[in-house]
């Protein structure tokens, strides 16, 4: 098992290149098996996530070549076997392989979904629609079976505006006979790049990026090439990572929009912002106001941002609250950042942070944002050495992470237990 060692105190300076965004690339490779022939997929981030599902797409038949941050995706000897365990467990975003397998072969079989459990993560809207699409969804010994003689678009409102659900709904729907509307639906970019992949193969979608999408079923679905977006999540940890360790850092390759409700938490602070077309620079100081941040659904504060923003807050002179509206509790990094000397109480939803110093500890990382959290903590630390372990988790979402603060000047390094 490996964990990271960090020295901290060093203000972060230089240039960070921001890769392809994670939740995206996990739902455009399950989305080219709707294809006919090849997919080329361009600017894939280097995670082990994204090698998890090449190796679901093989298992399945397609041929997967993968060189640098480009995929070629050849999908034509695809047939739909069962997979009830193995890869699939080790993914939250193998659900996506529901709705592009009942898409493509009106049948599949994929056992219940792994991933980050910071919280019980139901697929119910997942089920809902595909149901209103014509689909059996039995739950058979753990694994989530589903059946469609044919697959009928329909109207479809989300409870809630899931991401999952909404991109997988998208994807079985592009290949079922007629109209579907998907009302209430997430209005993350991710949802938007799923969308463009999608049409740029022959399908009909409109809408994607506001809360009506419609989409025409069409019986064909043909390869095509495409350039995945900007992570936004990665972006945003290293402008609270520049901001927490008081640096100056340019963000590069990111899509300023998609970065609206970080960058006016941080102007709130008192971090000072520069916006370029593709990048954005971070230019900390010696002291931040205190701020309150709710994380909602998109465009709001991402829910991804908020284990970062909590480290960045315990560098704030006073008290802020940091609500979660997306995930009632996902506040795992709480213990670890307390152990470090922060000043952090749940209350509900809510986290309340003291501002105060913190101190080199070992931590843990339970989840993916988590790590990163803890990581951003580790990087303001001035005596000492910081160990966080569960860096697997962090590898999920974060390719080059030790690179990358390398060479913006963090006293970083991994080390073998
Ligand atoms: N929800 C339901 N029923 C459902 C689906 C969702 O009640 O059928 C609830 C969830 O419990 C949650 C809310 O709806 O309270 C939003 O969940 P959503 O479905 O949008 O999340 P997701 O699609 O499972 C994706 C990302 C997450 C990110 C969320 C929110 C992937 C694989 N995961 O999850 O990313 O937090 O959207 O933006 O795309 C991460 O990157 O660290 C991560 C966890």
């Amino acid at each position: 098992m490996e964990k990271l060692m960090i020295t901290g105190g060093r203000p972060l300076q230089g240039t960070v290149s921001i890769s392809g965004a994670k939740n995206s690339a996990i739902a455009l490779i399950p989305a080219t098996i709707l294809a006919d022939s090849e997919v080329v997929l361009d600017n894939l981030p280097l995670l082990s996530d994204v090698a998890v599902f090449a190796d679901i797409l093989e298992e399945l038949g397609a041929k997967v070549t993968r060189e640098g941050s480009q995929m070629r995706i050849d999908p034509t000897q695809i047939k739909s076997i069962p997979m009830p365990n193995g890869s699939v467990k080790k993914l939250r975003a193998s659900y996506y392989m529901m709705g592009a397998l009942l898409g493509k072969f009106k049948e599949a079989t994929i056992g219940l979904p792994g991933g980050c459990n910071f919280e019980p993560r139901p697929i119910d809207q997942h089920i809902k629609g595909f149901e209103a699409l014509g689909a059996t969804v039995t739950n058979e010994h753990g694994s989530i079976h589903l059946y469609a003689k044919e697959l009928r678009g329909a109207k479809i409102y989300l409870d809630v505006s899931s991401v999952g659900a909404t991109i997988n709904i998208m994807l079985a729907a592009s290949r079922a006979k007629g109209s579907t509307i998907i009302e209430n639906a997430a209005k993350e970019p991710e949802i938007i790049d799923v969308a463009t992949l999608l049409n740029s193969m022959g399908a009909v979608i409109k809408g994607a990026g506001t809360e009506t999408i419609r989409i025409e079923g069409v019986s064909e679905l043909h390869g095509c090439r495409h350039s995945i977006i900007p992570d936004r999540i990665q972006a945003g940890t290293y402008m609270i990572a520049a901001a927490a360790t008081r640096g100056d850092v340019v963000i590069d390759n990111v899509i300023p929009k998609h970065m609206e409700a970080m960058t006016a938490k941080l102007l709130e602070m008192g971090v000072r912002i520069e916006e370029l077309d593709e990048s954005i620079r971070v230019i900390g100081c010696s002291n931040y106001e205190a701020v309150d941040v709710k994380a909602l659904v998109y465009p709001g504060f991402p829910t991804d941002l908020q284990s970062p923003m909590t480290s960045l807050l315990t560098q704030a002179d006073g008290v802020s609250v940091l609500s979660d509206f997306v995930y009632s509790s996902r506040f795992k990094h709480v213990p670890e950042l307390v152990r470090m000397g922060a000043k952090i109480r749940v209350e509900g939803r809510s986290a309340i942070i003291e501002g105060s110093r913190l101190n080199a500890a070992k931590v843990k990382a339970t989840d993916l944002r988590a790590g990163a959290a803890l990581v951003i903590a580790g990087l303001t630390v001035e005596e000492g050495i910081t160990e966080v372990s569960g860096v697997e988790f962090i590898d999920r979402g974060y390719d080059f992470l030790v690179e990358n603060f390398r060479r913006l000047g963090a006293d970083i390094w991994r080390e073998t237990e």
